[in-house]
């Protein structure tokens, strides 16, 4: 197949994934302005984990307990495992069967910002430990870990080898739907356990650089979760085959999305074996994760197996999940709420009537 070949039909007119491949990448007319939004909005977030003084946190990280110390280095190593996947893995899987340019676009930006992620790990790593490296070499030794790294995986690994030999278009279609779910509730659901930790520390005045690495993490997974979740939706709307895979994999997707929030559970459970950290502890953190993946579940339509209240049990991370659309000037330091080029272009001589320069 060559790199570039001339589509026959136009780029307006195709679907989404699976359809002619890409010829030209080209964003003056796309058929779907909203996922060029979500890709504008990536882009305007972009930052790198240098840019935030994380000195404080060695001397922060020496003085915590031995169980406080497993917390935030396990929390770390369980994000490296994520994005290292997720920094590969849209590209490996869901770009080759991109059909539109926006949507080829916004994959590999996607996981370009992984990449960021998997970075800052390094630079926070660097900085609170003599040897980074033992914490690198050792992460996959831990079983909850490997657990969820397979799971996800496993998803991924299904679609790329229907890009490869599907014969069945059916089939095809079915690990495509069922990669796309298990990407969403990974950028949903499966950081929050961390996330929770990370902020916990900061609110106790501990470890705040790592806490505002982790927030700029979060804001870019939360535009991954609200990407995945637009193309979900649009596939079930251009193509009737989805929709008939989307009621025929319910069940399936159900227990998929089950089976994350439940490994997030066990992962609270193993970060507090040893003692928990002032407040939060197993249960509320179990409560906190059955009520953001209803959420997630929700969002997508499918019945949450799980009685969860309507209030968010923990309602202090909200605080460090927003932010993303405040627009404040930058001052010497990265702030976390400052988008580059996140600015409106649609202004015409009319709204400037009245003011004199
Ligand atoms: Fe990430
Ligand atoms: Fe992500």
């Amino acid at each position: 197949m060559s790199i570039l070949k001339k589509s026959k039909k136009s780029h307006l007119l195709k679907n989404m994934f699976l359809d002619e491949s890409v010829d030209i990448q080209r964003f003056d007319l796309v058929k779907y302005p909203q996922i060029e939004k979500i890709t504008e909005k990536q882009l305007g977030f972009f930052w790198r984990p240098e840019e935030v003084d994380i000195s404080k946190d060695k001397k922060d990280f020496d003085g915590l307990t031995e169980h406080e110390k497993h917390i935030f280095t396990s929390n770390l190593k369980r994000q490296i495992l994520l994005d290292s996947v997720q920094g590969r893995a849209p590209n490996l899987a869901f770009l080759p069967i991109a059909s539109l340019p926006e949507v080829e676009n916004w994959i590999e930006t996607w996981s370009f910002f992984e990449t960021i992620h998997s970075r800052s790990y390094t630079h926070i790593i660097r900085n609170v430990y003599p040897d980074p490296s033992a914490v690198f070499d050792t992460m996959l030794d831990v079983k909850e870990i490997l657990e969820c790294g397979n799971d996800i995986a496993t998803y991924y690994d299904d679609l790329i080898k229907d890009n490869n030999s599907a014969t069945n278009k059916m089939d095809h279609k079915r690990s495509l739907w069922m990669c796309m779910m298990s990407a969403n509730a990974l950028e949903g659901i499966r950081f929050y356990v961390s996330f929770a930790c990370s902020w916990a520390f900061a609110e106790l005045k501990k470890m705040e650089g790592n806490a505002k690495i982790i927030k700029f993490i979060a804001r870019d997974e939360n535009t991954h979760l609200a990407a995945t979740t637009t193309m979900i939706k649009k596939m079930l709307a251009e193509d009737k085959d989805f929709v008939k895979i989307s009621k025929e994999k319910e069940d399936e997707v159900v227990k998929l999305f089950t089976k994350v929030i439940e490994q997030e559970k066990e992962w609270a459970k193993y970060l507090f074996k040893d003692g928990s950290m002032i407040g939060l502890n197993e249960t509320i953190l179990s409560n906190y994760i059955e009520w953001i993946g209803c959420k997630r579940m929700r969002a997508l339509g499918l019945p949450c197996p799980y009685t969860v209240s309507k209030m968010n049990p923990l309602p202090w991370t909200e605080k460090w999940i927003g932010g993303g659309n405040v627009q404040v000037a930058p001052q010497e330091t990265e702030i976390s709420s400052y988008v580059v080029g996140g600015v409106k272009q649609d202004m015409d001589e009319n709204k400037l009537a009245g003011l004199s320069l």
